[in-house]
């Protein structure tokens, strides 16, 4: 681990990640899928202080996709259990956690706790989403059948903008996905149209500060253009 911090700058206000490899992480252990999460519920801890001391402002975690309840009931337990254990036990003093995705279908204890977690660690500077139930496509539905519903007959990106679940966030700089594989998986779609996506072979219970420094590296040795040009081309008289 780096004993010196070296801070972002306001070009990195908004790292999200793709928390992939926790079960090929228990199986290379011959362990059950289950304690590859458990672990990355820690590492997901370490990293979101981390986060917060090299002074990044938005912090956004794919924990549970639309499409993971296909998975075992004793994973999916599984997870639900650390995502209670979670929200029993950290209150972190210095970020406002909330949760994107359709939460309504997890466990009425859960959404309850949920809520209210999300009320007793409001107004920090550093925000922390955790998505849950999550999917990128059905925000989008939400979000449109939201505007329908407000009665708007065009809308604008602000509009849609302000109707997603990221709402009052800037658009992630940075998308960093763990695991080797090379997609987006229905991740904040929208949301990530100019950001820098960087791809890692690391599993995500071995993420340490070291690979957000390197990714952190590689952003800042990107050039966003947003479309743009560098700089103006010369005038030839
Ligand atoms: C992807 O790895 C990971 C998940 C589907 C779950 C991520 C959940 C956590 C890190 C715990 C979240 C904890 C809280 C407190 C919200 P995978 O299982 O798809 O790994 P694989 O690709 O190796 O099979």
């Amino acid at each position: 681990m780096t004993n010196n911090v070296k801070k972002v700058d306001e070009r990195l206000q908004h790292i999200a990640f793709i928390m992939d490899g926790n079960g090929r992480w228990a199986t290379a252990r011959n362990m059950p899928r289950e304690y590859g999460h458990k672990n990355g519920a820690r590492v997901f801890r370490e990293i979101t202080e981390y986060c917060h001391k090299i002074g990044i402002k938005y912090l956004t975690v794919y924990a549970f996709s639309t499409e993971n309840w296909k998975r075992p009931k004793r994973e999916v337990n599984a997870i639900m259990k650390l995502l209670d254990e979670y929200l029993d036990r950290q209150r972190p003093e210095n970020a406002s956690i909330r949760f994107i995705g359709d939460v309504s279908m997890l466990d009425p204890k859960i959404v309850e706790k949920i809520n209210k977690m999300a009320e007793e660690t409001a107004g920090h500077e550093y925000v922390l989403n955790v998505a849950m139930n999550y999917g990128s496509r059905a925000e989008l539905v939400t979000a449109f059948n939201k505007l329908l519903a407000q009665g708007k007959g065009e809308v604008t990106e602000q509009d849609i903008n302000s109707a997603l679940y990221t709402g009052d966030c800037p658009d992630p700089d940075l998308i960093v996905r763990t695991g080797g594989d090379l997609r987006i998986s229905n991740f904040l779609l929208w949301q990530a149209a100019y950001s820098e996506l960087y791809f890692t072979d690391t599993l995500w219970p071995d993420m340490t500060s070291d690979d957000v420094d390197r990714a952190v590296d590689a952003f800042y040795s990107r050039k966003r253009r947003f479309g743009g040009l560098d700089k103006e081309p010369e005038k030839k008289d």
